[in-house]
């Protein structure tokens, strides 16, 4: 994934060691719904956790080290046996949580805009309708994971939810945005009400952010992103 503009916490595009990503904002800038101590603990933390150990499994593994994370994850049955599973839960840790804490800016009454609110329109009825079903995915989830707003590879608009470090297909979607409901990312603040830190969620995501990768999904589409993706996984894998 490429992001054109500087201001954007960047999604590892590069390949090993992979790097901690400072928070594109403050860590006080997401309060109330998010406190300090919870993005403090979330990131410097959880997520730190997932890119160290990351780089651990690959360091025997110099043939991998030029892999991305996207082909890390798109290529995970070609990987050698001994560390695939340890590969999906950190490779996908480390890019669930990038993407995460990129999607969010402070509370400012932010909106669906662009292309993007337009096709939430057209494949959900109404933002409500949308809110309600992406609320559902997320309070539903069983124990810990995602639930994910994803454009497929004809621009339409899907909800999924994911387990664990699970990445969806990403040769088949292009992820918008996503909320974390693993208990590590609320329960400072909200214990077990996972409901009402989803609520607060909504009024963080970065509406415009989100419209641009959705417009540089319908871009890659024009090009054929699917082709173009499994090519250059196969490319890195061999
Ligand atoms: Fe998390």
């Amino acid at each position: 994934m490429q992001f054109p503009e500087s201001e954007e916490m960047k999604m590892s595009p590069e390949s090993y060691p992979f790097v901690v990503r400072p928070l594109p904002y403050e860590y006080d800038a997401l309060t109330p719904v998010l406190e300090e101590e919870t993005l403090h603990f979330h990131h410097d933390r959880h997520y730190k956790t997932y890119v160290d150990n990351l780089n651990s499994v690959l360091a025997d593994y110099p043939e991998l080290q030029k892999m991305s994370l996207e082909q890390l994850l798109t290529k995970l049955d070609k990987l050698p046996v001994q560390i695939r599973t340890a590969v999906r839960n950190n490779a996908g840790g480390v890019y669930n949580h990038e993407l995460y804490f990129d999607s969010m800016k402070e509370n400012c009454g932010q909106e669906p805009s662009g292309a993007l609110a337009e096709a939430l329109e057209r494949d959900f009825g109404t933002y409500q309708n949308w809110k309600e079903l992406m609320r559902q995915a997320a309070v539903s989830q069983f124990g810990s994971g995602w639930a994910w707003l994803v454009a497929d590879e004809e621009g339409k608009l899907i909800i999924l939810q994911t387990p664990n470090q699970d990445v969806p297909d990403l040769q088949l979607y292009r992820p918008l945005f996503l909320v974390d409901v693993w208990e590590h990312a609320y329960y400072l603040q909200y214990q077990n009400r996972r409901a009402d830190y989803v609520e607060g969620w909504f009024g963080l995501i970065h509406w415009r952010k989100a419209d641009r990768r959705y417009e540089e999904a319908l871009h890659r589409m024009d090009k054929g992103w699917s082709h173009q993706s499994h090519q250059a996984g196969v490319a890195a894998a061999t």
